[in-house]
């Protein structure tokens, strides 16, 4: 049996998230969301410089090559990011919308305050004539507080989507167009299925920056909840599923120990080599990409592939 993990509710606290996730047998797992304090965004940041880490400069290869394509096919004066990080490759495309002239609005959204702040502090900077909008929010739950009116382009960038269930990215995706006007659009990154090894490699590096960043979780227990997780006791793991063509990230349980959560009123053992499911990645094909949008309501879609075919950009319209 694997979980069927279901996104945290608007109003679900971390600790009755984590409590009800961790409960879960036999595959207890934490959502993804609880990764990204200040230092695992940090850490995020540095996953994307690792050479086994494909995805973001595959995807940067298109928006280098695309953006301006891109800008003049959507048309939108507002950019609405969704789980906006850093916004570095996103510069690409504003230089793109602000060269064909429309560029009014650029709103970041991320759950992660402290590097959404930096991100939007720097882009005003740099861009006097475009009004940034940062919000501190969540994709499932916070898309009633992007900014309204003018023609919108959401972007959701790093194959972020692979991160939810198939049922989650159908329900969100639905979101996302009833939260859109007919005309509207968005441009979704998505990372293909390729060969094992490299996929493997993008989620464990040698270095150890993408176990670093997988740990962190635990520290962001103890830190918030009072757990007692002994970091050194959890080893990183990345594997494949080739049924569900997904990677699955573990932390697993290095002896038989107990983890304690006194603010979710838990004590949960572990036997040697039980594992937390921390994130799920899932690969995409190109055929089932417009289908996927289609069916929450976006046509006319439009993909890019960078020259390997490692990853891809979609532009699609709300009907
Ligand atoms: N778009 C960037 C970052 C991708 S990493 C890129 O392409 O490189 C995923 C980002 O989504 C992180 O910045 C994280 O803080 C944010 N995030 C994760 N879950 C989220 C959620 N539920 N709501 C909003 N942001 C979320
Ligand atoms: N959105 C990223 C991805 O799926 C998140 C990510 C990259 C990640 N490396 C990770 C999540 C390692 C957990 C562990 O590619």
């Amino acid at each position: 049996m694997t979980p069927t993990p279901d996104i945290p509710s608007a109003s679900e606290t971390m600790a009755a998230s984590v409590g009800r996730t961790l409960r879960e047998e036999p595959q207890r797992w934490l959502s993804p969301k609880w990764f990204y304090d200040d230092l695992g965004s940090v850490l995020f940041d540095a996953i994307t410089r690792l050479p086994e880490y494909y995805p973001t400069a595959r995807e940067r290869a298109i928006l280098v090559a695309r953006s301006g394509e891109i800008a003049a096919a959507s048309g939108a004066d507002t950019v609405v990011e969704l789980g906006s990080g850093t916004s570095e490759k996103t510069r690409l495309l504003l230089d793109a919308f602000a060269a064909a002239g429309h560029l009014r609005r650029f709103c970041p959204l991320d759950v992660s305050a402290g590097i959404l702040d930096q991100a939007a502090t720097a882009i005003a900077a740099e861009r006097p004539a475009v009004e940034v909008v940062p919000v501190v929010g969540d994709f499932l739950h916070d898309l009633d507080r992007i900014p309204t009116g003018g023609r919108r382009l959401v972007v959701f960038l790093g194959g972020t989507i692979g991160n939810l269930t198939p049922d989650e990215q159908g329900r969100f995706l639905d979101r996302v167009a009833a939260t859109l006007e007919p005309g509207d659009g968005l441009l979704l990154g998505t990372d293909l299925v390729k060969d094992v090894d490299r996929l493997l490699a993008a989620y464990d590096d040698p270095v150890g920056v993408t176990a670093a960043f997988n740990r962190n979780v635990l520290a962001v227990l103890n830190r918030e909840l009072g757990a007692d997780a002994a970091l050194r006791r959890w080893r990183h793991q990345a594997r494949w599923d080739p049924d569900r063509e997904r990677i699955e990230m573990h932390l697993v349980s290095d002896g038989a120990q107990v983890l304690r959560v006194p603010a979710c009123d838990l004590e949960v053992p572990f036997a040697d080599g039980e594992s937390i499911q921390t994130e799920i990645s899932a690969k995409f094909r190109l055929e089932g990409l417009a289908p996927l949008l289609a069916k929450a309501g976006f046509g006319a879609a439009q993909t890019w592939t960078d020259p390997d075919g490692d990853f891809a950009l979609t532009l699609a319209t709300r009907d």
